[in-house]
């Protein structure tokens, strides 16, 4: 079937089966290799990418339900986005695996709440895994980019 949507401010149409994850078609058909799959079953957050500026994991979401959506990726960042920023300064990571969901989700987060306190973040960012136990650097990375929000 075919299926369209805007994916990183750029219209594309794909062909894929009802049964196929958006994370395939992101990593197979459209390039987009910031989404990763390690757990596959929607629990590591590796695979999120924003859908209509909502955190998904790609790994459980059908990419016909992408249909129609604003999809943006790490890829669809600007260079100098304030919690990228963030993350550098704060070394927020080691390997980096996990970092460009972690981005997305604290991107949705301080749009949710652009003061969050530390419970507040833990609890947002709980479905995204670091195996390198960045976290600490991780939440002080959110509270750099919270300050950016400060009037
Ligand atoms: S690979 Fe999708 S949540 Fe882990
Ligand atoms: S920095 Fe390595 S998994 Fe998070």
């Amino acid at each position: 079937m075919k299926i369209c949507f805007v994916l990183n401010g750029r219209d594309v149409e794909i062909e894929a089966s009802a049964t196929t994850s958006l994370l395939s078609v992101l990593r197979q058909q459209c390039e987009i290799y910031s989404v990763r799959e390690t757990c596959g079953i929607g629990v590591c957050g590796a695979c999120t990418a924003l859908v209509d500026g909502v955190p998904i994991s790609t790994c459980i979401q059908l990419a016909p339900m992408a249909a129609g959506c604003d999809v943006v990726t790490a890829e669809g960042l600007a260079e100098d986005d304030p919690v990228v920023a963030a993350f550098a300064d704060a070394r927020a990571f080691q390997c980096g695996f996990c970092t460009p969901g972690f981005v997305l989700t604290v991107k949705h987060l301080l749009e949710e709440n652009p003061q969050p306190t530390d419970p507040e973040s833990r609890l947002a960012l709980a479905g995204n895994l670091c195996r390198c136990g960045s976290y600490l650097n991780i939440l002080a990375a959110v509270q750099r980019a919270s300050k950016e929000h400060d009037p």
